[in-house]
């Protein structure tokens, strides 16, 4: 199949355009897309007509689905898809996951194997807003003077799901019960320690891995050093050159790196716009740090 890849952002986005999603890809397309996703760990590829079992099957030409938890928001056709939509039904209930992702995060960071890859399908797009904003974790890591290199080095995060646990974000109002199960997580679920500099397994580059959202605190430092060194470098990370804003069109499948990126949901819009989105992700492994040779 002849497609091609063409840069959207200096912040690693690229679009890829003339490939079919819905079919097996032959080993060659396949090849071909593995390296652009390295080279460019934001991929949207354009114009694609999915149903849930074709989405999911394009997913684990990567590597096995991680099965969804949140049952209520799965999708009836197939169980590996997860609804995120601000869609409410006649009887009150949510559709799908209202309000994934609000803050700066890489998917999973709070388990021991984050997910490697999530993969978004916009089904329906809202008049305006909804778009999603990348960080681009090498770039974040490479433009650190070298003495916070040097300082972070082999340090790491506390990572945690529970909103509660974290004054850095707030709790939605818009997900109902969304407190008391922060707050039943915040009891029940451990804290995960993950390196702060976080190498990646494929491309062999060193990448930022925390995030406002995860990270609550620096493992090996007490709160008076370590809350300020994580101030410091969130507020690095907004720099204006690691980002990518995605401007979804009806029908992007946009595929995404979370060992080397954050992202966020920027909200903006409301009902009765609706928004509508199937996600995947592929398991992933244990993040780790190995020092430059
Ligand atoms: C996600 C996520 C952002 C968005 O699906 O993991 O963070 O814009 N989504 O929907
Ligand atoms: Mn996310």
């Amino acid at each position: 199949m002849a497609f091609t890849v063409t840069p959207l952002s200096p912040a690693g986005a690229a679009e890829v355009v003339g490939l079919d999603c819905s079919r097996p890809l032959a080993a060659d397309d396949l090849a071909k897309l593995h390296q652009a996703f390295l080279d460019y760990p934001i991929l949207a590829i354009r114009d694609q007509d999915l149903t849930p079992q074709q989405q999911a099957a394009f997913g684990r030409q990567f590597g096995p689905l991680e099965a969804q938890d949140r049952s209520p928001y799965t999708h009836p056709d197939d169980r590996d898809i997860l609804i995120l939509s601000n869609e409410i039904r006649p009887d009150g209930t949510a559709v799908g996951i209202v309000d994934a992702g609000d803050f700066l995060h890489s998917d999973s960071s709070h388990l021991p194997e984050p997910c490697r890859i999530t993969m978004l399908y916009a089904v329906r797009n809202p008049s305006r807003g909804g778009d999603t904003e990348f960080c681009n974790m090498y770039q974040a890591y490479e433009t650190l003077p070298e003495a916070t290199k040097r300082r972070i080095a082999g340090l790491h995060g506390v990572h945690h799901v529970s909103k509660t646990k974290n004054p850095r974000v707030v709790v939605s109002p818009d997900r109902p019960g969304a407190k008391d199960y922060y707050e039943a997580r915040a009891k029940v679920v451990p804290e995960i320690a993950q390196p702060m500099v976080r190498t990646h397994p494929e491309t062999g580059r060193q990448a930022l891995y925390i995030s406002p959202r995860f990270t609550i605190r620096v493992a090996e430092l007490a709160d008076d050093e370590g809350q300020p060194l994580l101030d410091e470098l969130f507020k690095h990370m907004k720099d204006k050159r690691f980002q990518y804003r995605h401007k979804w069109r009806d029908k992007d499948l946009v595929m995404w790196d979370n060992r080397c990126l954050t992202h966020r949901a920027t909200g903006g819009y409301g009902l009765p716009d609706i928004r509508r989105m199937h996600r995947t992700t592929i398991c992933g492994d244990k993040p780790f740090y190995r020092p430059a040779a």
